[in-house]
């Protein structure tokens, strides 16, 4: 088991839901954790929140947006500079948004794929020398996917494409970077209660069943225990794995749940008088 006291992660989405929950439990571990997002005051009470439950958390903060590789540069700079290494980063910023593969528009895909795919690259490429320097380092590298990188969920269809391209990049990477001492862990939540489903056009509501959906603090638990002991995969959620590994076994038993699943998102959609 590794020792994280005193190293430093670097966190991109960390104003809220599973970014700041990671924040929070690095923190709790003795981890220096830089903190980014688009929106400083949102940051600064994440911070709040952090210190509130950790009084000695040492914590850095930095507005950037990770679709604007210029600003990720700048960040990772920054936190460099504020901590002298920088030993781990999780690629953590993303979000998804509610509509079939066809009604979603060509700029609308861009920009997600901007956001979750380049933005996961841009973080890797600015880290990547300062992670290769850090004497001791953890050299890890942490990108949150998701349980829908694996399957292509109806009405989140060009989300689960931008979850499966991070999870390409991860198994490559992983491959790619090994003998330099690296490990590449990727995370798959499944459903989880944060302001996902709020952006997401959902109206909060996430088509998790119950049984399935975890909170932000289990997923925080999974990544701490994987930078405790780095693994190439992360799921907070073990039956979701084993769902996944089913769905591959047996694709047409898994083609008809996803026709049934968007069969009850269509009776939803028309409840709410949107246009199926
Ligand atoms: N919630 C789920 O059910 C679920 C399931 C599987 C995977 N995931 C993945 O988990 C990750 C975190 O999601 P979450 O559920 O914690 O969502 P969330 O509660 O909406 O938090 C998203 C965080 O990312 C930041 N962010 C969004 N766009 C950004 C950008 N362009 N640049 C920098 N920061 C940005 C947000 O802050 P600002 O808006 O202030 O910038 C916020 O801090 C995402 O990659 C998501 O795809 C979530």
């Amino acid at each position: 088991m590794r020792n994280l006291h005193g190293k430093v992660i670097l966190i991109s989405g960390a104003s809220a839901g599973i970014g700041l929950a990671t924040a929070l439990a690095c923190a709790k571990a003795g981890m220096n954790a830089s903190m980014c997002g688009r929106d400083l005051p949102r940051l600064e009470a994440a911070a709040q929140t952090i210190r509130a439950a950790c009084p000695g958390a040492n914590l850095h903060l930095f507005a950037a947006d990770v679709s604007r590789q210029a600003e990720v540069e700048a960040w990772v700079a920054d936190a460099a500079g504020c901590f002298g290494r920088v030993d781990a980063i999780y690629c953590n910023a993303g979000y998804g948004q509610l509509r079939t593969i066809l009604e979603t528009t060509d700029r609308e895909i861009r920009e997600m794929f901007e956001t979750n795919y380049f933005g996961t690259l841009s973080l890797i490429q600015a880290a990547m020398p300062h992670l290769r320097k850090a004497d001791g380092g953890l050299r890890h590298i942490l990108i949150c996917a998701s349980a829908a990188a694996k399957v292509g969920l109806p009405s989140y269809g060009h989300y689960s494409a931008t979850k499966a391209a991070q999870d390409a990049v991860a198994s490559a990477l992983r491959a790619e970077m090994a003998h330099e001492g690296f490990a590449v862990s990727c995370v798959y939540p499944t459903g989880t209660r944060t302001e996902f489903f709020k952006r997401s056009g959902s109206h909060g509501h996430s088509n998790t069943p119950a049984w399935m959906e975890q909170s932000a603090d289990q997923v925080a638990n999974a990544i701490l225990a994987a930078l405790h002991r780095p693994r190439p995969e992360v799921w907070p959620h073990f039956l979701t794995r084993v769902g996944v590994v089913l769905g591959t076994a047996l694709p047409s038993f898994a083609a008809a749940q996803m026709i049934k699943l968007f069969g009850r998102q269509r009776a939803q959609r028309s409840l709410q008088g949107r246009p199926e």
